[in-house]
């Protein structure tokens, strides 16, 4: 199972080195790796201690973020809603584990990385 996880997200990987040949244009808004949303929060959210507590596919600390991908359609109310959540903290959603604020951040980056969340519902 987990060597077939691995191999399946290094071909997508691969593929999409590959295919982000042209320098600057614009994505045709394809894969969700060339989505400018998926780029800019998977930046961030990296960038920021997120990792620490989630990981994509796997239940951690907090919740798989395909599986709030998963809970939440990607509409720009929840787009908010879960920024305010990334800013401010809080818990209940998921369990008693309280998802640490983060009040550093601004409004547009943490909306940048809702956004990215909720593109990651098809992630395995
Ligand atoms: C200290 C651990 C921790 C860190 C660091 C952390 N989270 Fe969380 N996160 C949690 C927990 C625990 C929950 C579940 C909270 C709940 O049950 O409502 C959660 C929930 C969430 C949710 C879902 C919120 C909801 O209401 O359903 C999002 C989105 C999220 N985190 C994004 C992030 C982002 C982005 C970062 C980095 C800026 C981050 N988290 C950093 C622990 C963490």
């Amino acid at each position: 199972m987990k060597k077939t996880f691995l191999v399946v997200s290094l071909a997508a990987f691969c593929f999409s080195c590959s295919n982000s040949g042209d320098s600057g244009s614009k994505p045709a808004g394809g894969s969700t790796a060339d989505n400018p949303d998926y780029k800019k929060g998977l930046d961030l959210v990296a960038k920021s201690d997120c990792f620490g507590c989630h990981k994509i596919t796997e239940t951690s600390v907090g919740p798989a973020y395909n599986l709030i991908g998963q809970k939440y359609e990607n509409t720009e109310a929840n787009v908010n809603l879960l920024a305010e959540k990334i800013q401010h903290g809080g818990s209940g959603n998921w369990g008693t584990v309280p998802m640490a604020a983060h009040a550093a951040l601004s409004k547009e980056d943490a909306v940048a990385m809702a956004k990215y969340i909720l593109l990651l519902k098809d992630e395995k």
